[in-house]
């Protein structure tokens, strides 16, 4: 499913969008939890697009990095969104949510989940949420 990277041996595109998501992630506000999590997704136009994630005192309110940077690039009026990085400690996969509102946008998004240390891995939505639910218009 995965292959594990070490980020100098990916291509200067993945390495501009880690920095984007790894400079985002310092923007996170995570009080709470204190995991902090950036995201950075390049549209088809080239613009690239970032988010964190913004936790709140009622826990459930909570929005994850992923969703906060794919509504960026929509609310700006994107619509093809083509790469999506992820920096987090650990290199963690998004979460369910965050894959199903990614699918409605990009259903083959390919997919960096990187950590801080710059170990990553590359797969994409297909593989991360196989069969996902999309209404054919
Ligand atoms: N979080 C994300 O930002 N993305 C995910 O895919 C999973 C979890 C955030 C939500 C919360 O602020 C913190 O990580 C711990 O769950």
């Amino acid at each position: 499913m995965y292959s594990t990277l070490f980020l100098q041996e990916i291509s200067a595109e993945w390495q501009e969008l880690y920095q984007a998501a790894l400079e985002a992630r310092n923007r996170a506000y995570a009080p709470y939890s204190r995991y902090q999590v950036g995201a950075a997704i390049r549209c088809r136009s080239g613009a690239i697009y970032t988010g964190c994630n913004i936790e709140n005192a009622s826990f459930g309110l909570t929005v994850c990095a992923e969703r906060v940077a794919a509504w960026h690039a929509v609310s700006a009026g994107e619509r093809d969104l083509v790469r999506l990085a992820v920096v987090t400690a650990d290199g963690s996969a998004p979460c369910g949510a965050c894959r199903q509102v990614l699918a409605e946008f990009a259903p083959e998004l390919a997919i960096m989940l990187a950590d801080v240390s710059g170990n990553a891995r590359i797969t994409d939505l297909r593989a991360l949420l196989p069969d996902a639910f999309i209404l054919k218009r």
